[in-house]
Protein backbone atom coordinates (compact mmCIF):
# COMPACT_ATOMS: atom_id res chain seq x y z
CA UNK A 1 0.00 0.00 0.00
CA UNK A 2 1.67 3.47 -0.86
CA UNK A 3 1.55 5.76 1.68
CA UNK A 4 0.13 9.32 1.29
CA UNK A 5 3.47 11.36 0.77
CA UNK A 6 5.22 9.01 -1.94
CA UNK A 7 5.38 10.29 -4.98
CA UNK A 8 4.15 8.28 -8.46
CA UNK A 9 7.66 8.04 -9.37
CA UNK A 10 8.07 5.81 -5.91
CA UNK A 11 4.54 3.85 -6.29
CA UNK A 12 5.98 3.22 -10.18
CA UNK A 13 9.22 1.91 -8.63
CA UNK A 14 7.09 -0.08 -5.76
CA UNK A 15 5.01 -1.41 -8.05
CA UNK A 16 7.51 -2.56 -10.43
CA UNK A 17 9.77 -4.31 -7.89
CA UNK A 18 6.83 -6.02 -6.37
CA UNK A 19 6.24 -7.75 -9.71
CA UNK A 20 10.05 -9.08 -9.20
CA UNK A 21 9.35 -9.68 -5.19
CA UNK A 22 6.95 -12.24 -6.55
CA UNK A 23 9.33 -13.39 -9.48
CA UNK A 24 12.54 -14.16 -7.06
CA UNK A 25 10.43 -15.74 -4.50
CA UNK A 26 8.88 -18.09 -6.71
CA UNK A 27 11.75 -19.07 -7.99
CA UNK A 28 12.79 -19.26 -4.19
CA UNK A 29 10.10 -21.51 -3.90
CA UNK A 30 11.43 -24.22 -6.58
CA UNK A 31 14.50 -24.31 -5.67
CA UNK A 32 13.87 -24.53 -2.03
CA UNK A 33 11.55 -27.46 -2.79
CA UNK A 34 13.41 -29.32 -5.72
CA UNK A 35 17.06 -28.71 -4.30
CA UNK A 36 17.33 -28.36 -0.65
CA UNK A 37 21.06 -26.76 0.15
CA UNK A 38 22.13 -28.40 3.09
CA UNK A 39 21.64 -31.71 1.96
CA UNK A 40 22.82 -31.30 -1.51
CA UNK A 41 25.39 -28.71 -1.41
CA UNK A 42 27.82 -29.52 1.30
CA UNK A 43 30.01 -26.95 0.56
CA UNK A 44 27.37 -23.94 1.12
CA UNK A 45 27.39 -25.27 4.72
CA UNK A 46 31.28 -24.92 5.22
CA UNK A 47 31.24 -21.22 4.89
CA UNK A 48 29.87 -21.47 8.71
CA UNK A 49 33.45 -22.33 9.62
CA UNK A 50 34.79 -19.32 11.67
CA UNK A 51 38.48 -18.25 11.04
CA UNK A 52 40.47 -19.59 13.20
CA UNK A 53 42.65 -16.79 15.36
CA UNK A 54 45.44 -18.69 15.11
CA UNK A 55 46.73 -21.27 11.88
CA UNK A 56 49.48 -23.05 10.38
CA UNK A 57 49.70 -21.25 7.39
CA UNK A 58 49.71 -17.65 9.42
CA UNK A 59 53.39 -18.20 10.10
CA UNK A 60 54.35 -19.06 6.33
CA UNK A 61 52.28 -16.11 4.90
CA UNK A 62 53.90 -13.62 2.29
CA UNK A 63 53.51 -10.04 4.26
CA UNK A 64 55.01 -7.73 1.81
CA UNK A 65 52.43 -5.42 0.59
CA UNK A 66 51.40 -5.36 -3.34
CA UNK A 67 52.83 -3.22 -5.61
CA UNK A 68 50.09 -2.19 -7.83
CA UNK A 69 50.92 -0.02 -10.75
CA UNK A 70 48.81 1.71 -12.87
CA UNK A 71 47.20 -0.58 -15.19
CA UNK A 72 47.72 -0.46 -18.47
CA UNK A 73 45.12 0.07 -21.45
CA UNK A 74 43.13 2.52 -22.93
CA UNK A 75 39.67 1.11 -22.24
CA UNK A 76 38.44 -0.31 -18.66
CA UNK A 77 38.65 -3.86 -20.49
CA UNK A 78 42.12 -3.69 -21.30
CA UNK A 79 42.90 -2.01 -17.61
CA UNK A 80 41.05 -4.95 -15.68
CA UNK A 81 43.09 -7.45 -17.69
CA UNK A 82 46.38 -5.66 -17.20
CA UNK A 83 45.60 -5.76 -13.36
CA UNK A 84 44.44 -9.45 -13.86
CA UNK A 85 47.92 -10.23 -14.91
CA UNK A 86 49.73 -8.32 -12.10
CA UNK A 87 47.49 -9.68 -9.60
CA UNK A 88 48.40 -13.21 -11.14
CA UNK A 89 51.94 -12.18 -10.88
CA UNK A 90 52.45 -10.30 -8.03
CA UNK A 91 50.07 -10.91 -5.17
CA UNK A 92 51.22 -11.63 -2.06
CA UNK A 93 48.54 -13.79 -1.09
CA UNK A 94 47.97 -15.36 -4.01
CA UNK A 95 51.11 -16.18 -5.30
CA UNK A 96 52.25 -18.12 -2.19
CA UNK A 97 49.05 -19.48 -1.06
CA UNK A 98 49.04 -23.48 -1.62
CA UNK A 99 45.23 -24.75 -0.94
CA UNK A 100 44.34 -23.42 -4.50
CA UNK A 101 44.08 -24.56 -8.18
CA UNK A 102 43.11 -21.30 -9.73
CA UNK A 103 42.73 -17.56 -9.00
CA UNK A 104 39.15 -16.11 -9.52
CA UNK A 105 39.91 -12.26 -10.63
CA UNK A 106 36.52 -11.50 -10.68
CA UNK A 107 33.98 -11.06 -14.06
CA UNK A 108 31.54 -9.12 -15.61
CA UNK A 109 31.06 -5.88 -17.55
CA UNK A 110 33.86 -3.72 -16.77
CA UNK A 111 31.52 -0.62 -17.04
CA UNK A 112 29.32 -2.09 -15.14
CA UNK A 113 26.92 0.46 -13.19
CA UNK A 114 26.42 -2.26 -10.25
CA UNK A 115 28.96 -4.85 -8.59
CA UNK A 116 28.73 -7.33 -6.44
CA UNK A 117 31.70 -7.94 -3.85
CA UNK A 118 31.52 -11.59 -2.04
CA UNK A 119 34.32 -12.91 0.14
CA UNK A 120 36.37 -15.42 -1.86
CA UNK A 121 35.57 -18.36 -4.09
CA UNK A 122 34.68 -21.33 -3.28
CA UNK A 123 35.48 -25.28 -4.68
CA UNK A 124 33.97 -24.83 -7.84
CA UNK A 125 35.10 -21.50 -9.03
CA UNK A 126 37.94 -22.89 -7.75
CA UNK A 127 38.14 -25.27 -10.33
CA UNK A 128 37.00 -22.75 -12.97
CA UNK A 129 38.33 -19.67 -12.51
CA UNK A 130 35.12 -17.85 -12.14
CA UNK A 131 33.78 -16.22 -9.34
CA UNK A 132 30.07 -17.28 -7.78
CA UNK A 133 29.29 -20.67 -10.14
CA UNK A 134 28.24 -22.74 -7.46
CA UNK A 135 24.91 -23.45 -5.25
CA UNK A 136 25.58 -19.31 -3.76
CA UNK A 137 26.21 -18.58 -7.09
CA UNK A 138 22.97 -19.23 -9.11
CA UNK A 139 20.96 -17.77 -6.02
CA UNK A 140 23.37 -14.78 -6.77
CA UNK A 141 21.89 -14.95 -10.54
CA UNK A 142 18.46 -15.70 -9.02
CA UNK A 143 18.84 -12.07 -7.53
CA UNK A 144 20.40 -10.51 -10.62
CA UNK A 145 17.15 -11.31 -12.43
CA UNK A 146 15.45 -10.53 -10.65
CA UNK A 147 16.62 -6.79 -10.30
CA UNK A 148 16.15 -6.33 -14.19
CA UNK A 149 19.86 -7.31 -15.23
CA UNK A 150 21.70 -10.23 -16.61
CA UNK A 151 24.77 -11.69 -15.58
CA UNK A 152 26.77 -10.23 -17.56
CA UNK A 153 25.82 -6.77 -16.62
CA UNK A 154 26.97 -6.77 -13.81
CA UNK A 155 30.34 -6.93 -12.13
CA UNK A 156 31.14 -10.14 -9.78
CA UNK A 157 34.20 -10.26 -8.06
CA UNK A 158 35.27 -11.18 -4.18
CA UNK A 159 37.51 -9.66 -1.20
CA UNK A 160 39.73 -12.86 -1.64
CA UNK A 161 40.97 -13.98 -5.19
CA UNK A 162 41.87 -17.31 -4.11
CA UNK A 163 40.09 -20.55 -2.36
CA UNK A 164 41.06 -20.41 1.11
CA UNK A 165 41.93 -24.12 2.61
CA UNK A 166 38.88 -25.89 3.48
CA UNK A 167 36.37 -22.91 2.54
CA UNK A 168 37.66 -21.31 5.73
CA UNK A 169 36.32 -17.51 6.02
CA UNK A 170 39.67 -15.44 4.87
CA UNK A 171 41.84 -14.11 7.55
CA UNK A 172 42.81 -10.82 7.97
CA UNK A 173 46.40 -10.94 6.70
CA UNK A 174 44.76 -12.75 3.27
CA UNK A 175 42.69 -10.17 3.39
CA UNK A 176 45.10 -7.29 3.34
CA UNK A 177 47.69 -8.68 0.57
CA UNK A 178 44.81 -9.37 -1.66
CA UNK A 179 42.00 -6.52 -0.94
CA UNK A 180 44.35 -3.88 -2.74
CA UNK A 181 43.57 -5.68 -6.06
CA UNK A 182 39.72 -5.41 -5.00
CA UNK A 183 40.11 -1.64 -4.65
CA UNK A 184 41.88 -1.14 -8.04
CA UNK A 185 39.42 -2.94 -9.62
CA UNK A 186 36.39 -0.30 -8.36
CA UNK A 187 38.50 2.19 -9.57
CA UNK A 188 38.89 0.92 -12.95
CA UNK A 189 34.95 -0.41 -13.37
CA UNK A 190 33.51 2.69 -11.40
CA UNK A 191 30.32 0.91 -10.00
CA UNK A 192 27.45 3.55 -9.14
CA UNK A 193 26.29 0.85 -6.18
CA UNK A 194 27.99 -1.58 -4.59
CA UNK A 195 26.58 -4.58 -3.26
CA UNK A 196 28.30 -6.50 -0.66
CA UNK A 197 27.82 -9.72 0.21
CA UNK A 198 28.05 -10.86 3.70
CA UNK A 199 30.47 -9.91 6.49
CA UNK A 200 33.63 -9.86 5.34
CA UNK A 201 33.03 -7.78 2.25
CA UNK A 202 30.76 -5.25 4.28
CA UNK A 203 33.31 -5.42 7.00
CA UNK A 204 36.46 -4.72 4.60
CA UNK A 205 34.51 -2.14 2.58
CA UNK A 206 32.81 -0.03 5.40
CA UNK A 207 35.90 -0.65 7.48
CA UNK A 208 33.74 -1.50 10.55
CA UNK A 209 33.86 -4.30 12.57
CA UNK A 210 30.28 -4.80 13.18
CA UNK A 211 28.55 -8.01 12.08
CA UNK A 212 26.56 -8.53 8.66
CA UNK A 213 23.36 -8.50 10.68
CA UNK A 214 24.05 -4.66 12.28
CA UNK A 215 25.40 -3.92 8.95
CA UNK A 216 22.69 -5.02 6.50
CA UNK A 217 20.34 -2.85 4.46
CA UNK A 218 22.19 0.58 5.95
CA UNK A 219 23.57 2.81 3.16
CA UNK A 220 27.71 3.24 3.63
CA UNK A 221 30.30 4.16 1.60
CA UNK A 222 33.53 2.78 0.23
CA UNK A 223 36.87 5.46 -0.33
CA UNK A 224 38.84 3.39 -3.15
CA UNK A 225 41.41 6.15 -4.25
CA UNK A 226 39.70 10.15 -4.75
CA UNK A 227 36.24 8.21 -5.11
CA UNK A 228 33.43 7.02 -2.93
CA UNK A 229 31.10 4.69 -4.00
CA UNK A 230 27.66 4.16 -2.13
CA UNK A 231 27.70 0.50 -0.45
CA UNK A 232 24.32 -1.75 0.41
CA UNK A 233 25.57 -4.65 2.76
CA UNK A 234 23.59 -7.77 2.53
CA UNK A 235 23.27 -11.48 3.68
CA UNK A 236 25.59 -13.82 1.79
CA UNK A 237 23.78 -15.85 -0.64
CA UNK A 238 25.05 -19.01 0.81
CA UNK A 239 23.86 -17.73 4.54
CA UNK A 240 20.03 -17.29 2.34
CA UNK A 241 20.16 -20.63 1.28
CA UNK A 242 21.03 -22.00 5.12
CA UNK A 243 18.40 -19.58 6.38
CA UNK A 244 15.67 -20.14 3.80
CA UNK A 245 13.42 -17.84 5.86
CA UNK A 246 10.79 -15.65 4.70
CA UNK A 247 12.14 -13.00 6.69
CA UNK A 248 15.93 -13.43 5.49
CA UNK A 249 14.78 -13.62 1.59
CA UNK A 250 12.29 -10.36 2.34
CA UNK A 251 15.35 -9.05 4.23
CA UNK A 252 17.51 -9.21 1.28
CA UNK A 253 15.24 -8.10 -1.36
CA UNK A 254 14.75 -5.50 0.28
CA UNK A 255 18.63 -4.40 0.30
CA UNK A 256 18.22 -5.20 -3.45
CA UNK A 257 15.35 -2.94 -4.17
CA UNK A 258 17.08 -0.35 -2.17
CA UNK A 259 20.15 -0.58 -4.93
CA UNK A 260 17.73 -0.45 -7.60
CA UNK A 261 16.13 2.58 -6.58
CA UNK A 262 19.50 3.93 -6.25
CA UNK A 263 20.43 2.84 -9.71
CA UNK A 264 17.01 4.09 -11.33
N1 LIG B 1 31.13 -17.47 -2.30
C1 LIG B 1 31.78 -16.31 -2.48
O1 LIG B 1 31.85 -15.49 -1.60
N2 LIG B 1 32.34 -16.10 -3.66
C2 LIG B 1 32.27 -16.96 -4.66
O2 LIG B 1 32.81 -16.68 -5.74
C3 LIG B 1 31.57 -18.14 -4.44
C4 LIG B 1 31.00 -18.40 -3.26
Amino acid sequence: MNSPTESSETALIRARHAVRTDHLLGIDQVLLHSDPPDVQHPEVEIIRQAAPTSSPDREAVNRAEPVITPPDGDTPEERLESLRRQHDAGCPHCTTATGHQNTVFGEGSATADLMFIGEAPGAEEDQTGRPFVGPAGKKLEEMILAMGFKRHDVYIANVLKSRPPKNRTPLEHEIEACSPYLAEQVRIIKPRVIVTLGGPASKLLLESPKGITHLRGIWGAYQAGDETYPVMPTFHPAYLLRNYTQETRSQVWNDLQAAMARLD
